[in-house]
């Protein structure tokens, strides 16, 4: 008898009063449910009217005033002018320029691209390259490499330099309407004039620009947040990058991440340009004690960049003798909204690495740039629908990135301490993935990219496996006495 059935005979033997009582019950129940969607609906909406109807607007204001235009401005700008809005988009470099980056962009990132026009444009001109080998190492060297194009092929992330990308993307905001002004530094504070609803930027050469609502979108150092008093403490997190030269390494993947112990819960990867270039970059997150990443801090770095080229057995094999490495160069990290308790205000909206949109646990935020830089366009639109741009409309913002990233910071943090306490718990994936293959690493990337929720591991259907892989490792390492593969793969190289 199925469930459908139980319930059905269950209603025959009710008495009518009884039926009439259970119509009222599931009524009010009903209606409960109606009355808070409705309530939700309207709550997700920014407030209907406001002083500042589009005809305020002064003919040579703008819209919004972005400031820096990386990942999350452009976006935020180009979604803008798409809809049919005025914005200027300033930043202090010329584009090209370089940012130092891991260059791995993933799958939510590639689809934004996809719809701004820009995916073609990279791949068009070969600046993109799809990771479809891609891999992991493990705390006690435990290595899984998924090599099969087919298998792989729902690509989770792919290389991109920012030289590129960045240029392509202020670009097409600049072509789609957006007033792009490279060479624009913003050196003092904006000033709001609460008379006339306006902001006026003014740059280092003494050039203004005025508008309706400013994007606070300069990177983590959130330099504007900090002066204006919106962001509290530096960055906590830091990481490395070094490119090597294309044709002098010996490597034959297009992605791996390696694990070190020493520096957990962060850790070191590689990932592969078109043009063989390689990007080696080394990632300290913020974990335990203030100040700490592990039990390494932002000092360790340099040591731990340049050690792991030399000695560390996997990355020493990959990069090869002859590999050309170009001096580390490094940029700080701010993850899971560190030090911006909020990111919005009246007329005023902080996006990106400025807002801190980091994943905790990956430390890549190019994703979450955009998918905030889009979220805030959307915002900012509705605002100029209705003339409202009051912190009761701006918050609607915060509510948007929350949704699509901001509630997974949580898990995140929670997932690096995890690591850092119980490193067999990587371990434990990396078996898994060498018994069923595949399958369990594309899982694995999708949630390191945002496409699946960190719960995802909670669910009973892979928490279980995960649990047997975690015995069996356990098994291996305290009862069997397994060797240390990474101690092991190094004296096998030394030797
Ligand atoms: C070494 C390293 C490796 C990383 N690896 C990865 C990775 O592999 N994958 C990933 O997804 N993420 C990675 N990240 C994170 C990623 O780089 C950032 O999350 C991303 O760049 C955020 O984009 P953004 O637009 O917010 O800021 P940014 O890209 O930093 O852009 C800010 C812009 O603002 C401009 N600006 C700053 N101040 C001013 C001013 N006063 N006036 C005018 N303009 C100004 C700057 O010139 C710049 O163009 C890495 C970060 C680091 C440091
Ligand atoms: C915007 O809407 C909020 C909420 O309805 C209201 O309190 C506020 O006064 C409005 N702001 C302006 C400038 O009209």
């Amino acid at each position: 008898m199925s469930i459908v059935d139980r319930i059905d005979a269950a209603l025959d033997r009710l008495t009518d009063q009884q039926k009439t009582g259970l119509a009222i019950g599931a009524g009010i129940g009903a209606a409960a449910v109606l009355g808070y969607c409705a309530h939700r609906a309207i709550r997700s909406r920014v407030p209907r009217s406001g002083k500042y109807p589009s005809n305020t607007l002064p003919t040579d204001a703008y819209d919004a005033v972005i400031i820096g235009s990386g990942p999350s401005g452009s976006t935020c700008a180009f979604y803008m002018a798409r809809g049919g809005a005025r914005v200027a988009l300033l930043d202090k470099e010329h584009f090209p320029r370089d940012k130092y980056c891991g260059d791995a962009v993933c799958t939510p990132a590639i689809r934004i691209l996809e719809e701004m026009g820009v995916l073609k444009e990279l791949v068009d001109h070969n600046e993109a390259n799809f990771a479809d080998s891609g891999g992991f190492v493990s705390p006690s060297g435990l290595s899984y490499i998924g090599a099969s194009k087919e298998r792989l092929g729902g690509a989770a992330a792919c290389a991109v330099k920012r030289t590129h990308l960045d240029m392509r993307m202020a670009h097409k905001a600049r072509d789609t309407g957006a007033d792009l002004r490279e060479g624009f530094e913003v050196a003092s504070v904006p000033l709001f004039d609460a008379q006339t609803g306006l902001w006026s930027v003014t740059s280092a050469k003494g050039e203004t620009v005025r508008g309706r609502v400013l994007v606070l979108a300069d990177g983590a150092t959130s330099r504007m947040a900090m002066q204006m008093g919106y962001c509290t403490e530096p960055p906590k997190g830091v990481c490395s990058r070094a490119y090597v030269e294309g044709g002098t390494h010996n490597a034959d993947f297009d992605g791996v991440c390696f694990y070190q112990r020493e520096s957990l819960p962060g850790y070191s990867a590689i990932f592969r340009h078109p043009n063989d270039e390689l990007n080696y970059c080394y990632y300290l997150i913020p974990c335990g004690k203030d100040g700490m990443c592990g039990d390494v801090t932002e000092a360790d770095l340099k040591r731990l960049h340049e050690g792991a080229i030399r000695h560390d057995p996997f990355i020493s094999r990959a990069l090869g003798p002859k590999a050309k490495v170009e001096r580390m160069k490094a940029a700080a990290l701010r993850l899971g909204s560190q030090g911006v308790p909020r990111s919005y205000d009246d007329h005023l909206l902080i996006i990106g690495d400025a807002a801190g949109h980091i994943d905790p646990l990956t430390g890549e935020g190019i994703h979450t740039a955009m998918m905030g830089g889009k979220a805030a366009a959307a915002t900012i639109m509705a605002m100029r629908k209705t003339g409202n741009f009051s912190r009761a409309s701006t918050c609607q913002y915060e509510r948007a990135w929350m949704r699509a990233y901001g509630h997974d910071f949580a898990y995140s943090k929670r997932g690096a301490e995890l690591i850092y306490k119980y490193p067999i718990l990587l371990d434990a994936c990396a078996n898994e993935m060498q018994r069923v293959g595949d399958p369990m690493m594309t899982k694995w990337a999708e949630v390191m990219t945002n496409m699946r929720p960190k719960t995802y591991f909670l669910r009973p259907d892979v928490a279980l496996p995960m649990g047997f892989a975690l015995l069996r490792e356990l098994w291996a390492q305290r009862i069997a006495k397994r060797p240390d593969a990474y101690q092991a793969t190094a004296s096998a190289t030394a030797a």
